[in-house]
């Protein structure tokens, strides 16, 4: 018998591996304790005491970078509200552990459904908010299929079993002055918290929000980007300005206009294409949230194995957990 396309060993394998009380996985977990130092979401100044991290260079291009040490648990559900037609905004009291998650990380969750509802495996999410202090986690996601709308018919009091924070988030650079965000629908859930974390480090910001229309451009999110201070220009599919040359001539006159240091999207292939073009040609850094399909999340079933480049050798790298963000400049795009 098979499941979602995963034959019976793999199965078992990667039940076993949901469950807490497993070796592997606590073991596993264990092992993954390393990580950077990172600027927590909500403020650059709250403090790191009591933070399970190291402090280290990452060698690929000395820059800080967050890793967080994941947990597996349960949180609480206090907030599941809908912030319009398609997306829900879930806020979740959870563990220390879950709420030192950094911009880009990510968590799998364990959707709840039951019987022929009940999706085998968990799905993975982006985290839109976590605070230390309030000790909460925020999830903004769009109701797509059988996870999703199990997650979205929970209530405030009910509970959620969730695996995180996972992956390498974004890095920032001190030295920064300007950088550019290109959201493309929940691409916006992913991106949100890295405009937190560059708020919080000064540095100024351009943000490009993209959607079908003016009903799904999320303006919660939008007024979020605003207080920031960030400038937000807009482009949807229903007046044609999303086409991506009109993008592309945006993207031309921000980087005329204010000489950004780098360049940041998430998901879309068409955009990333396209950040990554632009991002050669002018010299600007710039990094992807990759959102690929995923089944652990934990770097173990190879499902998200994704070819990159680097030194124009290609490369094999597990999005999971190398990622989800990597350097625009070794996305095969
Ligand atoms: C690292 C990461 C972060 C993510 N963050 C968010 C987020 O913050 N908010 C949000 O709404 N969604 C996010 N996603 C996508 C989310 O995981 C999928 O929408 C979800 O798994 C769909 O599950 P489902 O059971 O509701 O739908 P399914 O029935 O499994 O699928 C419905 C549709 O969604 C597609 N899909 C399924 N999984 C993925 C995936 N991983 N990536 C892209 N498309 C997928 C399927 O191909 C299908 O077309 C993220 C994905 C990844 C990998
Ligand atoms: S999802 Fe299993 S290795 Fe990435």
């Amino acid at each position: 018998m098979m499941h979602e396309g995963v034959p019976t060993a793999n199965k078992a394998l990667i039940r076993c591996l949901y469950h807490s009380e497993s070796p592997l996985m606590s073991k596993y977990l264990n092992n993954r304790q390393h990580g950077f130092w990172g600027t927590p979401f909500k403020s650059a100044t709250n403090s790191n005491r009591g933070r399970e991290m190291l402090t280290l260079r990452s060698p690929r291009d000395d820059v800080r970078i967050a890793t967080a040490t994941p947990d597996d648990g349960t949180a609480l559900i206090l907030r599941n509200e809908w912030v319009n037609g398609d997306y829900k905004h879930m806020v979740l009291k959870a563990s220390r552990a879950a709420c030192q998650a950094q911009p880009g990380q990510f968590f799998n969750l364990l959707c709840p459904a039951e019987g022929s509802m009940a999706p085998f495996f968990r799905r993975p999410m982006s985290t839109y908010g976590a605070d230390p202090h309030r000790g909460e986690v925020e999830f903004l996601y769009k109701v797509t299929g059988k996870g999703t709308l199990a997650l979205s018919q929970l209530q405030a009091g009910d509970s959620l079993d969730i695996l995180g924070p996972l992956g390498k988030g974004f890095r920032l650079q001190p030295n920064w002055q300007h950088i550019v965000i290109v959201a493309r629908g929940v691409g916006l859930a992913t991106l949100a918290p890295l405009a937190e974390a560059a708020h919080a480090h000064h540095i100024a910001m351009t943000v490009i929000l993209s959607a079908r229309s003016k009903h799904a451009l999320l303006i919660p999110s939008q007024q979020r980007f605003e207080r920031l201070g960030a400038r937000v220009l807009t482009a949807r599919d229903d007046d044609g300005t999303s086409q991506l040359d009109g993008i592309e001539r945006m993207l031309r006159e921000i980087i005329v206009q204010h000489a950004p240091d780098a360049l940041f999207t998430c998901g879309s292939k068409r955009l990333t294409a396209l950040l990554k073009r632009l991002a050669a040609e002018h010299g600007i850094a710039g990094q992807v949230a990759m959102e690929e399909q995923m089944v652990c999340g934990l770097g173990m079933c190879q499902c998200c194995t994704k070819v990159f480049e680097q030194d124009g050798k290609p490369i094999s790298r597990r999005v999971c957990v190398e990622g989800p963000v990597f350097d625009l400049s070794e996305v095969v795009a």
